[in-house]
C-alpha cells in the first residue's frame, strides 16, 4: 500500500542526488532518479543521430524507445532496450543533449506517465527531479526544493569530477549556469520550487546535515 512520496527538486549541482539517496536509505524507501531517465531518453536521441532542435524526430524516437529505471537506492539500473546504459548517461555528451531533449513536451508526457506508474507501485519513495512537486506529483506528502549558491555547486561539481584547474572550474560553472537557465525558462514544466515546497539552501550545510533535516521532515510527515 502506498504510504507517500518525498519529492526533491533544485538545479544541478546542490547534492540532490546523494541527499535523496541518504534520505531514502534512512526512511527505507525506494528511490527514482527523473534526470537519469531524461538521460536515458537522450542516448536513444543521440544513437539515432536525429537533430536535438527537430522536436518531432526528438519525440518520435524516445516514444519507440525502451527506458528502464531501478528505484533501490543501491546499485543505479538504467537501460535503454535492454542495453545497460548506467555510465554512459552520466558522460558530458549525454549532459550536453539532455535539457535540450527533455525541453520537448511530447517526451515529458511520457516519462511523467512512467514515473507515475513507477510511484504508484512503491510504498514509499523519494523522488527527484525538476518538476516532481510541481507537475508529477502535485500531491506528494512533503516537497523539498534543493538549492546552493552557484559557486558553491561548481566546486562540488568540480570535487567529484576530481577537477582542480580554476579554468575548468569557470567552464563548470558555465555548464551549470547554462543547463540551470535552460531548466527554467522552458515554457512546459520549468524549473521551480512548487508553491508548497520546503526550501532547503545547502550551501553552509553539510549533506549529512541537509539529509538529517529532510529525513525529519518526512517523519513528521509521512
Ligand atoms: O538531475 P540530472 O542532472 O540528472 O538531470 C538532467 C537533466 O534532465 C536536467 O538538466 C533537466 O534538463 C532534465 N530533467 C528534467 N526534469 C526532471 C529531471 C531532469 O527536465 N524531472
Amino acid at each position: 500500500p502506498f504510504r507517500g512520496a518525498v519529492t526533491l527538486d533544485g538545479p544541478s549541482g546542490t547534492g540532490k542526488s546523494t541527499v535523496a539517496r541518504g534520505v531514502a536509505a534512512r526512511l527505507g524507501a525506494a528511490y527514482l532518479d527523473t534526470g537519469a531517465m531524461y538521460r536515458a531518453a537522450t542516448v536513444a536521441v543521440l544513437d539515432a543521430g536525429v537533430e536535438l532542435d527537430d522536436a518531432e524526430a526528438v519525440a518520435r524516437v524516445v516514444a519507440g524507445a525502451r527506458i528502464t529505471v531501478g528505484t533501490g537506492a543501491g546499485i543505479e539500473r538504467v537501460e535503454v532496450d535492454g542495453v545497460d546504459v548506467a555510465v554512459r548517461i552520466r558522460g558530458a555528451e549525454v549532459t550536453r543533449a539532455v535539457s535540450a531533449v527533455s525541453a520537448v513536451p511530447a517526451v515529458r508526457r511520457q516519462l511523467v506517465a512512467q514515473q507515475r506508474d513507477l510511484v504508484g507501485a512503491a510504498d514509499t519513495v523519494v523522488v527527484e527531479g525538476r518538476d516532481i512537486g510541481t507537475v508529477v506529483l502535485p500531491d506528494a506528502t512533503l516537497k523539498i526544493y534543493l538549492t546552493a549558491a552557484p559557486e558553491v555547486r561548481a566546486q562540488r561539481r568540480a570535487g567529484q569530477l576530481g577537477v582542480t584547474d580554476p579554468a575548468q572550474i569557470d567552464a563548470l560553472a558555465a555548464d551549470l549556469r547554462r543547463r540551470d537557465e535552460y531548466d527554467s525558462s522552458r515554457a512546459d514544466s520549468p524549473l521551480r520550487p512548487a508553491a508548497d515546497a520546503v526550501v532547503v539552501d545547502s550551501s553552509e550545510l553539510s549533506q549529512q546535515a541537509v539529509v538529517d533535516r529532510i529525513v525529519a521532515l518526512a517523519e513528521a510527515a509521512l
